[in-house]
């Protein structure tokens, strides 16, 4: 069987450092390895606009925002498949009968759309009447791990590598796969998580130190940041709250430097900028120990970070005044997508038997 990979982001904002970590540093490891037969990469904005139905600009905006954040980080369109998926219309009509495989209470106990539901103030089933001011769920935000169930099985996909939020989600779509196959017969491919393996990679925390970069709290390091904008979000970065003098002790669990240091150092980082160190171990023991200031340790993660923003920053230059090849590659992308969306379609409406114009079945009245 193909080995298929099939992944995306909601375009929703400009990626920073823990969308890098997270996932696209992994997905390009994975393009370079060769070892799928193909790898889809979707701008999710139809899923985007399940909550956004207000503002279709901020997400259309983000599109290209998006775009030149997966080519600047080395997503290579002539391995790997950049589309949009509201320009693969098959993929809502497989969600369309993929709904009438999912009952609502099943819905109601996805854990990621139910905490979701709960962060946009959306009222729970059952509780509009507690707050007038809840605006309700939008049926089609309820219903996107459906839509996501479509995504995942329009390409065949067999590798879904994402976060562990996005557990559910595969989930349910392999119960949707199941129920398919054994109504309509062997049809629809199972598709696998694929989660991140670092676990310093898993969640990376905002520069204030909370648990996570979001636009909203501004604790983001962007890819698309300048370096003066990178130097000074980390100089400013928390560290250990009681680390008042070079002298004291400090605390490395916790600090964000450190968190950071974690995801992003290398060996041989220590022997080109910090040779007084033999390792990460070393630095730890020292600021454990006291003596060692935040500053040294802020500068030795700029420069890290700067050895591997600068040539991200370099490529996304590039791709900023070549937007025409941009669009070119979201055009062929979403056209390739269509076509294997397309066949997915086919074979699933002739599962169902409603390819009637395919055959003259639907003349036999039986
Ligand atoms: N829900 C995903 C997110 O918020 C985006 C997404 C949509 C996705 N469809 C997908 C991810 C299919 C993997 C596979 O990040």
């Amino acid at each position: 069987m193909a080995k298929i990979i099939l992944t995306g982001d909601r375009p929703t904002g400009k990626l920073h450092l823990g969308h890098f970590v997270g996932s696209l540093s992994r997905r390009v490891e994975l393009q370079n390895t060769g070892l799928y037969d193909k790898i889809f990469i979707m701008i999710a904005d139809a899923q985007a606009l399940t909550d956004n139905a207000d503002n279709p600009d901020k997400v259309r905006e983000n599109i290209i925002e998006v775009a030149l954040d997966y080519l600047s980080c080395g997503i290579d369109p002539e391995k790997s498949t950049i589309f949009i998926q509201s320009h693969v219309a098959e993929l809502t009509e497989l969600a369309f009968y993929y709904m009438n495989l999912v009952t609502v209470q099943r819905l109601q106990r996805n854990p990621t759309v139910k905490a979701e539901i709960q962060m946009r103030g959306f009222s729970e089933q059952g509780e509009e009447q507690e707050n007038q001011q809840r605006k309700g769920t939008p049926v089609g935000f309820f219903t996107y791990p459906i839509s996501q169930a479509a995504d995942i099985t329009a390409f065949r996909a067999t590798t879904v590598p994402v976060g562990e939020d996005q557990e559910p989600m595969i989930e349910q779509t392999r119960e949707i796969v199941h129920k398919f196959n054994s109504i309509y017969g062997p049809t629809l491919v199972e598709p696998e998580i694929m989660l991140p393996t670092n676990a310093a990679c898993l969640r990376l925390p905002g520069t204030d130190g909370k648990a996570k970069m979001s636009k909203s709290l501004g604790n983001c390091i962007y890819l698309s940041d300048t370096a003066d904008e990178v130097k000074k979000k980390v100089m400013s970065m928390y560290t250990d709250p009681d680390h008042l003098k070079v002298s004291d002790p400090g605390k490395v669990e916790g600090n964000t430097v450190f968190t950071y240091l974690d995801a992003f150092s290398k060996p041989e980082h220590f022997e080109k900028y910090l040779p007084e160190y033999e390792s990460l171990d070393a630095l730890k023991d020292h600021y454990r120990r006291g003596g060692l200031g935040d500053v040294k340790c802020k500068k030795l993660l700029i420069a890290i970070l700067e050895e591997m923003l600068e040539p991200i920053r370099e490529r996304r230059r590039y791709f900023e005044e070549h937007l025409d090849e941009v669009y070119e590659i979201l055009r062929r992308g979403s056209e390739e997508a269509r076509m294997a969306a397309a066949d997915t379609l086919q074979d699933v409406r002739r599962a169902m038997r409603i390819n009637y114009f395919e055959n003259t079945d639907i003349m036999q009245r039986r």
